[in-house]
C-alpha cells in the first residue's frame, strides 16, 4: 500500500479527505495548518477525528499559525467556531497534548524515508513552502504532491481567488513554481463533484459513531458552504485524495501557473502563463472529473466506517 503525508486544516471536507486516505493509503501522519480555523484547533480536529476512527496511532503535528507573511484569514462562515462545527466530540485527555512539531518532525520522517515521498496538502500551503523553502535538498525525493486549492475561473471566497490560495498566496506561488510534480486539483473540478443530500441519510444508516459524526458535520455544513445548493456541497479536499489514488478519473492539463500576491483585488488568483501547455515545471491541473467513478471510489473507500 502506498504511503502517503497529510497536510491539512479540518474543516468538514478535509475529514472526508482523511478518512478516505486512511483506507485508501497507509497514511505516515498528519500536520496541521492554519487555514479554516485556527492552528490549535484544526490540529484539535484532526486528533479528535482520528481517535473516534480509532487511528489513535497516527500522529498529528502542529504547524503553521498564520500565513507566511501575512495575518490569518479563516473560513469560519463555513467551518463554524471550532472549525469542524455540528457534531459534539467527547472529550479526550489526549487533545491537551498538542505535538506543535510539524516541520521537525517532516525533517526526520522524509529523511528517513527509504521510497519516493508522496505528499497531499488539503489547506493553505504554509507548511509545505515553509518546509520546502528550509529543506531544498528534499525537492528532488518528492514524487508527487497533490494539492486541493486555486481555481481556473471564479473563486468562492472572493470573485477570483479560492480560500487555499487566498489566504496563502506567497506560499502557494512558491510551491508551484518549486518544480515538484504536482497535481493541482482546484474549484473547476471541486464545483463538479457535489455530495448528495442523501448521503447524509446514508451516513446515519451505518449506525456507527464516525456516521454520526458524518451525518452531524456535513448537516452543518450544507447550511454554511456557499456553493452548496439543492443538488449538494462540494467535496473538495477528497479529490486531491483521489488525484493519487485515481488519477484517471481526472482530466489533466499541464499548465506553467502563478498566484498573485501583490494586487489586493485579485490576491489569490491563479494566473496561467502566456505560452502555457509546455510543461516545464510539472503542474498537471485538473479540468474535468468522472464524477460517478469518484463517488462510487469514495463511498468504497469509507465502507469500513460503516461498521
Ligand atoms: C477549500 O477551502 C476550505 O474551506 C476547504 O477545506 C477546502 O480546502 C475550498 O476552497
Ligand atoms: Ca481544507
Amino acid at each position: 500500500m502506498k504511503s502517503v503525508y497529510l497536510d491539512m486544516d479540518p474543516g468538514h471536507d478535509d475529514v472526508l479527505a482523511l478518512l478516505v486516505a486512511l483506507t485508501a493509503f497507509h497514511v505516515k501522519g498528519v500536520t496541521t495548518v492554519a487555514g479554516n480555523q485556527t492552528v490549535d484547533k484544526t490540529y484539535r480536529n484532526a486528533r479528535r477525528v482520528l481517535d473516534l476512527a480509532h487511528y489513535e496511532a497516527i500522529s498529528v503535528h502542529q504547524g503553521y499559525a498564520h500565513p507566511l507573511f501575512r495575518p490569518l484569514v479563516t473560513a469560519s462562515h463555513v467551518h463554524g467556531s471550532s472549525g469542524l462545527d455540528g457534531y459534539r466530540f467527547h472529550p479526550r485527555t489526549r487533545e491537551d497534548e498538542i505535538l506543535d512539531d510539524a516541520q521537525m518532525w517532516l525533517a526526520s520522517e522524509f529523511l528517513h524515508e527509504p521510497d519516493p515521498i508522496t505528499w497531499i496538502a488539503t489547506g493553505p500551503l504554509t507548511n509545505v513552502a515553509a518546509f520546502l523553502m528550509g529543506n531544498t535538498h528534499f525537492i528532488p525525493h518528492i514524487e508527487r504532491l497533490a494539492i486541493m486549492g486555486g481555481s481556473l475561473n471564479k473563486g468562492n471566497i472572493t470573485p477570483y481567488a479560492e480560500f487555499n490560495f487566498y489566504v496563502d498566496p506567497d506560499a502557494a506561488d512558491w510551491v508551484l513554481a518549486s518544480g515538484i510534480p504536482i497535481r493541482l486539483v482546484g474549484l473547476d473540478v471541486t464545483h463538479k463533484a457535489l455530495l448528495s443530500p442523501e448521503a447524509l441519510e446514508r451516513f446515519l444508516t451505518w449506525g456507527s459513531e464516525v456516521g454520526t459524526m458524518l451525518h452531524d458535520i456535513f448537516t452543518f455544513y450544507f447550511d454554511h458552504e456557499p456553493d452548496a445548493g439543492p443538488g449538494g456541497a462540494p467535496v473538495h479536499d477528497v479529490l486531491a485524495v483521489a488525484a493519487v489514488a485515481h488519477p484517471e478519473f481526472f482530466s489533466w492539463q499541464p499548465m506553467n501557473i502563478r498566484v498573485e500576491r501583490c494586487h489586493d483585488v485579485h490576491r489569490g488568483q491563479v494566473i496561467v502563463v502566456p505560452g502555457s501547455g509546455v510543461d516545464d515545471r510539472g503542474v498537471e491541473v485538473a479540468i474535468d472529473i468522472d464524477v460517478d467513478r469518484f463517488f462510487s471510489w469514495m463511498w468504497e473507500m469509507l465502507d469500513p466506517y460503516s461498521r
